[in-house]
């Protein structure tokens, strides 16, 4: 039988290392992602978000080493197992949506181009296929015209239809794990609400199981399940959403919840 969490992280530490020495900035870092469900990953600044979802993906920039712990992604361990085992999941069964959309999208090839080519990868399907499913995808993140858009370039696309096309390229390769971070930071406002209802609804249709990295409380409060909080690289305290809302059992997620002012007089 499946464990009811598809990832878990338990005592990952690690830090960079540069020609000053070691500077730690993941501490024991432990928590779980249940299945299909939607957790939000929150902190101040600095605090780790970002280097934990990069060790996930295996990506973490130049410097970086683990020091202890491990990942476990249903079952297979993604730290101490081959290479082969970050090959596997990366981007197939694990997709990441980042905060600046144009920036990480192609700027020489259209929007439908780079669909077709993660499609491809992915899925070893042909390049007809390929295109099916990319205008399909196209049109289920709600971009108007998706057959003219397809043979855009990405700056012809606003920040948040660009938001659209990342999230279409990371659901593309139909991902188990989704995650994102800060993905409506830099947005409009109610282009933020947008994509965030949309994330929603497809975390929900497809059961993907989602990891919000954000520091707007608001969203976590009206889209996530699960709540981890980190702060200067060491989780404060993990708990159901509703746990952290009402009775969050740390000074420092009281400061935050009081700080967002969402909750009144702590
Ligand atoms: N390439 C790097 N070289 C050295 N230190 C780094 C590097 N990237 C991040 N750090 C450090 O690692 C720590 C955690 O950074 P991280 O980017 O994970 O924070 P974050 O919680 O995502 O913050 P933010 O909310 O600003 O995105 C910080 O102290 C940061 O200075
Ligand atoms: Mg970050």
């Amino acid at each position: 039988m499946p464990s009811d969490t598809i990832l878990d992280v338990t005592d990952f530490s690690g830090g960079f290392t540069s020609p000053t020495g070691f500077t730690p900035v993941l501490h024991q870092v432990s928590f779980g992602l249940r299945r299909s469900v939607m957790t939000a990953i929150v902190g101040e600044t600095g605090s780790g978000k970002t280097m934990t979802a990069l060790s996930i993906l295996g990506i973490a920039p130049r410097g970086f080493t683990r020091t202890e712990g491990t990942m476990v992604f249903d079952g297979l361990d993604l730290v101490a197992g081959a290479p082969q085992s970050f090959r596997d999941v990366r981007g197939k069964r694990i997709s990441l949506v980042f905060q600046d959309a144009r920036g990480s999208l192609n700027p020489v090839f259209t929007v439908g181009h780079q669909l077709i080519d993660v499609c491809r990868v992915n899925q070893g399907v042909s390049k007809k296929e390929a295109a099916a499913q990319a205008l399909e995808m196209l049109a289920r993140v709600r971009i108007p015209e998706p057959a003219r858009r397809m043979k855009q370039y990405p700056h012809e696309f606003s920040g948040g239809m660009a938001q659209r096309v990342m999230l279409a390229l990371a659901l593309i390769s139909r991902p188990e794990l989704l995650l994102l971070d800060e993905p409506t930071t830099g947005l409009d406002v109610t282009i933020q609400a947008d994509i965030m209802s949309l994330i929603t609804e497809l975390v929900v249709s497809e059961g993907l199981t989602a990891c919000l990295i954000t520091h707007d409380l608001g969203v976590v409060a009206e889209n996530c399940q699960d709540v981890v909080v980190l702060r200067n690289g060491r989780v404060r305290e993990t708990g159901s959403c509703e746990q952290i809302f009402t009775a969050p059992q740390d000074e420092y997620t009281r400061n935050l919840l009081a700080a967002s002012r969402l909750v009144e007089a702590l």
